[in-house]
C-alpha cells in the first residue's frame, strides 16, 4: 500500500500556493501576533512603581533604537537620539527655548518631540502617543517617573500629568482605518524612516519598487512575498548596512490584512 505522503506529494506546491493566499486573505493579525500585553497599571501606585514600569515600556516600545543609557557619556552616546543616562540632572530646569520644568520638559519630548528638538539631533523621533510606542496616558506617566529615576527621584502621579491632546492621542478613526496607501505609509511613521526614491537612505533603505525588488530577488522571493515578511516580521531579514532592530516589528499586529495588501500593492508598483 502507498502511503498517504506519496499521494499528496504531487500536490504540495499547489497547497502552499493556495494555502498562502487563503492565509493572505483571511489574516486577523491578532490571532498569530498577539499586540503587547498590557501592564495594569492603577492611580495607587507610587512614582517608584510607576517608575519600575517605565523601565519595561521604554524597553518594549522601541525607544532603545534610538535612545542609549551611557553612564557619563553626555548628551551625545553612540545613538541615533539622546544617551537618556543623567537626563533628569541635565534637563532638571528644561531647556532654554524649551518648556522650563523637569517635568514639564519630559511630558513635552513624549508627546510632541518635535517642538523642542535637542540639539545636534533632527527630528525623528515619533510621538510617544501614536505608532510605534503607542503608549497610553497611564504609560506616559510610568515613562515620565522612570525618565526622572535617571538621575533624579520619580514624583509624577496619575491624573497631574497633562493628557494628551485629542488629536494627539489616538489617530482619527477613519485614518486609522484607511486603505489609502500613500495615507497609511504616513501615518505609520514608514515615511519618517524611508524615501520612495530610488538610492534615498533616510534610517532605513529607500523603498522605490525597482531596488526592492532587486533585494527579493537575491533572497529567491517574490516581490509580494518579501514585502509581506519585511513589514510583518522584519527580523526574518535584516539588510546589512541598517542598524539591526530598528525597523518596528509590531506592524504585523496593527494593519488588517486589507491594508497590508494595499501598502504592498503600491510598493511593488502595482497599483498608483
Ligand atoms: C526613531 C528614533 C527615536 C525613537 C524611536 C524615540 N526617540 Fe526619543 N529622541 C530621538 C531624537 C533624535 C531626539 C532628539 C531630537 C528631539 O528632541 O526630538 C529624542 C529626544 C528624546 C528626549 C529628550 C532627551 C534630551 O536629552 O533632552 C527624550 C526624554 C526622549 N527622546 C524619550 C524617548 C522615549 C521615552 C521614547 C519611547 C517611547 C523615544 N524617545 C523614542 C529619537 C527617538
Ligand atoms: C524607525 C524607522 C523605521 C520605520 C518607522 C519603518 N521602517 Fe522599514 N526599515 C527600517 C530599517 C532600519 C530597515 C533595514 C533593516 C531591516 O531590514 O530591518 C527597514 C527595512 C524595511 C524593508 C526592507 C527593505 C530592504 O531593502 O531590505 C521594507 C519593505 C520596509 N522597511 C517597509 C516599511 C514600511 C512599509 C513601514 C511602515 C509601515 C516601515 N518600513 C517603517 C526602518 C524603519
Amino acid at each position: 500500500m502507498r502511503s498517504a505522503a506519496a499521494y499528496a506529494a504531487p500536490a504540495l506546491p499547489a497547497v502552499i500556493v493556495v494555502g498562502f493566499f487563503v492565509w493572505f486573505a483571511n489574516w486577523i493579525p491578532q490571532t498569530r501576533w498577539q499586540p503587547p500585553q498590557k501592564l495594569a497599571i492603577t492611580e495607587a501606585m507610587t512614582p517608584a512603581e510607576l517608575a519600575a514600569l517605565g523601565a519595561t515600556l521604554v524597553r518594549q516600545r522601541g525607544c532603545m533604537t534610538c535612545h542609549t543609557l551611557e553612564p557619563g557619556a553626555g548628551v551625545k552616546g553612540g545613538g541615533r537620539g539622546p544617551n537618556l543616562a543623567d537626563v533628569a540632572t541635565r534637563r532638571a530646569r528644561g531647556a532654554a527655548g524649551g518648556p522650563g520644568g523637569l517635568v514639564e520638559y519630559l511630558v513635552q519630548a513624549l508627546y510632541e518631540p518635535g517642538a523642542y528638538v535637542v540639539e545636534g539631533y533632527t527630528n525623528i523621533m515619533p510621538r510617544s502617543t501614536g505608532v510605534p510606542a503607542k503608549l497610553s496616558y497611564e504609560e506616559i506617566v510610568a515613562v515620565v517617573n522612570y525618565l526622572q529615576s535617571l538621575g533624579g527621584k520619580p514624583s509624577a502621579k496619575i491624573g497631574e500629568l497633562p493628557r494628551p491632546a485629542g488629536a494627539a492621542a489616538a489617530p482619527a478613526p477613519a485614518a486609522a482605518a484607511t486603505l489609502d496607501a500613500k495615507a497609511l505609509l504616513g501615518t505609520l511613521g514608514c515615511l519618517g524612516c524611508h524615501s520612495l526614491e530610488a538610492g534615498k537612505k533616510v534610517l532605513g533603505p529607500s523603498l522605490e519598487a525597482g531596488g526592492l525588488r532587486q533585494v527579493a530577488a537575491g533572497r529567491k522571493m517574490s516581490l509580494e512575498a518579501f514585502l509581506v515578511e519585511a513589514i510583518v516580521d522584519p527580523k526574518a531579514y535584516e539588510a546589512k548596512e541598517f542598524p539591526a532592530g530598528m525597523m518596528p516589528q509590531e506592524y504585523g499586529s496593527m494593519l488588517t490584512a486589507a491594508q497590508l495588501k494595499s501598502l504592498i500593492e503600491y510598493l511593488a508598483g502595482s497599483k498608483p
